[in-house]
């Protein structure tokens, strides 16, 4: 495997004349092979776009390693710029052109074939909208002609900031299987999101996360059985009289409304003996895998709202312009 993306103990202190030193990333790793579609999770503010675009060089980190496509980053992003497209956050079109045409100057500008426009208009679903001008898309049209214009490089590395805002069911869908395609053709594609089934069903790798820190990270179904606590929904009649037989015999219960969750439940046929010897008959026995949602919130939890400590003044004027002209 080689690494896409290598990021090592990145950091990132916004300083601002008003609010002071705000920590975005605190040290942050993250590694993306060739082949992935990997996720990048985390709660609103936890750092995913800053990350993004320091990596990019559109913010500049404070410490710490990173390299794209083998490069030193930002150092070397000239190098592999054509090879990589990216959205990061809703990129701005002339409202006034047609989709077709910011796409035809894009592509000339970076001097990308101009039958590409074509090609990556039809793989958005936007060709029968090519002609309309573009402050007349919707939101989720606008960033499926975001997403067009990373794609017309054809790059190798794909990075987009929440692709799916904005879009409604059936266009994550077609989000989901673009993602796919593009992924089946050898395209590596790291992508944000807190749509989290979303990034379950599409995902095969996922980092998470908190606080400008790596929570977790690894292939979906090894984070995702690293929380799995052997846990099973048990209903039956007398709730309260199954859970003090279970405890008795050493798992861990929680009674609910209507059911009950056994913890550790090595063989289920058991639990179903345990009880049906004592005459209570189960209706429902169902194993709890967790998803990528309640392991979201356990590794994040209490992480919004968050607090922003003030740690310093800005340390000096050009600093804080730079970084004021991005956007957060
Ligand atoms: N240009 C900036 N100036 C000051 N603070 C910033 C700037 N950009 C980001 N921040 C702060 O850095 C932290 C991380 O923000 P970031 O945009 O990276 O989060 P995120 O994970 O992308 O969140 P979201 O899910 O809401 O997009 C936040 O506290 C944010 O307010
Ligand atoms: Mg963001």
């Amino acid at each position: 495997m080689t690494a896409v993306i290598e990021i090592e103990g990145l950091r990132k202190t916004f300083r601002t004349i008003r609010r002071g030193a705000r920590v975005a990333l605190d040290g942050f790793d993250m590694t993306v092979e060739a082949g992935q579609i990997h996720g990048f999770l985390g709660p609103n503010g936890s750092g995913k776009t800053t990350t993004l675009r320091t990596l990019l060089g559109l913010v500049r980190a404070d410490a710490g390693r990173m390299a794209i496509l083998g490069q030193p980053a930002p150092a070397a992003l000239p190098v592999v710029t054509r090879r990589l497209g990216a959205i990061v956050e809703s990129p701005q079109f002339f409202g006034n052109f047609t989709g077709r045409r910011t796409l035809q100057l894009l592509a000339r500008a970076g001097g990308v074939p101009l039958d590409r426009v074509e090609h990556v208009l039809a793989q958005v679903g936007l060709r029968d909208r090519g002609e309309e001008r573009v402050k007349a898309y919707s939101l989720g049209m606008k960033q499926r002609l975001a997403v067009a214009s990373a794609l017309l490089k054809d790059p190798e590395l794909l990075i987009l900031d929440e692709p799916a805002n904005g879009l409604d069911p059936a266009g994550i869908r077609e989000m989901r299987d673009l993602m796919r395609e593009l992924a089946a053709a050898g395209v590596t594609v790291l992508v944000s999101s807190h749509i989290l089934a979303e990034i379950q069903l599409i995902c095969d790798h996922v980092t998470i996360i908190s606080r400008g820190k790596r929570v977790t990270s690894g292939p979906v179904a090894a984070v995702l059985s690293g929380f799995d606590r052997g846990e099973f929904r048990v209903r039956v009649a007398d709730l309260d009289h199954a859970a003090e037989v279970i405890r008795t015999a050493g798992l861990e219960v929680t009674v609910h409304e209507d059911h009950l969750v056994v913890a550790d439940v090595g063989d289920p046929a058991w639990l179903t003996e345990q009880l049906g010897q004592r005459g209570m008959w189960v209706s429902e026995l169902t194993p709890l895998t967790p998803d990528l949602e309640s392991v979201f919130l356990q590794l994040t939890d209490g992480d919004t709202p968050r607090q922003v400590d003030v740690v310093g003044p800005p340390r000096n004027a050009d600093d804080v312009a730079i970084e004021l002209g991005g956007q957060p």
